[in-house]
């Protein structure tokens, strides 16, 4: 397994900026343990076109499941895991060990309430720790905070961490780049939206480049369109798309 990039020395522009603020705000103040729908919410699937009820993520993390084909007795590591919705949900349908990092203390907080055998850390995706590895390694509705140097310095990172796949969910699709963002726009309104996302600039990929980075090594790799039900950022064809790096 090779590791391209330690993520030390450079990339860190993609934290430089407000969005790292914003997650930094989240948090769970409450004594009971955040239900799946409080971690959901604090995950930011709260509002305008990004809403997400409980159910739909039950048969999204429900589809994952079924189509990484998991089973009890995996390891499952998340970048970018906030306060762990994906894994909770994941570990209600299988007996998985769950990890992950994030940069946002109150989300990992909040994980480490809901996942208590968790193994969380508060961390920049760039300065991932190879070791453990994990089975499989996942990343959802993260890689639009990163630039495109970033993002491959954690893919890097990812490859190396995971013994069995890396699978990046969630990404959006530049070609569909005007429509996704009509769509959040018209979904709070103009002037929610103008305020709410002022210096927020989201990261659109096109599809080849995650083939392109990875072309090595001679692992299957898939491309899919998003599968969140009722989703409005998935409801256009192929408006975000899943990438799925197959590795044994
Ligand atoms: C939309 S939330 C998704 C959380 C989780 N993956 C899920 O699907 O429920 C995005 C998360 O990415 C985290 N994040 C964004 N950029 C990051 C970075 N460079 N390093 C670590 N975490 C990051 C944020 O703190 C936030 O928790």
């Amino acid at each position: 397994m090779r590791i391209i990039g330690s993520g030390k020395t450079s990339g860190k522009e993609a934290v430089k900026n407000k969005w790292q603020e914003v997650w930094k705000r989240r948090s769970w103040n409450q004594s009971a343990a955040p239900r799946l729908q409080d971690l959901i919410q604090l995950d930011g699937y709260d509002s305008g076109a990004g809403v997400i009820p409980v159910g739909d993520w039950r048969d999204y993390t429900a589809s994952i499941g079924k189509k990484l084909k998991l089973e009890d007795g995996m390891s499952i590591f998340e970048v970018g895991c906030g306060s762990g919705a994906l894994l909770y949900s994941l570990s209600k349908q299988f007996d998985i060990q769950a990890g992950g990092v994030d940069y946002a203390k109150g989300l990992i907080e909040a994980a480490r309430i809901a996942l208590p055998t968790g193994n969380f850390e508060v961390r920049e995706a760039c300065d991932l720790d190879v070791e453990p590895q994990y089975d499989l390694v996942i990343a959802n509705s993260v890689f639009h905070y990163f630039s495109l140097n970033y993002a491959k310095q954690v893919i890097d990172l990812m490859l190396a961490k995971a013994r069995s796949k890396v699978v990046i969910l969630e990404i959006p699709d530049i070609d569909y780049r005007e429509q996704l963002e009509l769509l959040r726009r018209d979904a709070l309104g103009v002037e929610e939206y103008e305020e709410k996302y002022a210096g927020l600039p989201h990261t659109y990929y096109p599809r080849e480049w995650f083939l392109n980075q990875l072309a090595r090594d001679g692992c299957g790799d898939q491309i899919v369109n998003g599968f969140i039900p009722n989703y409005a950022l998935c409801g256009m064809k192929a408006t975000s798309s899943k990438y799925m790096r197959l590795m044994k």
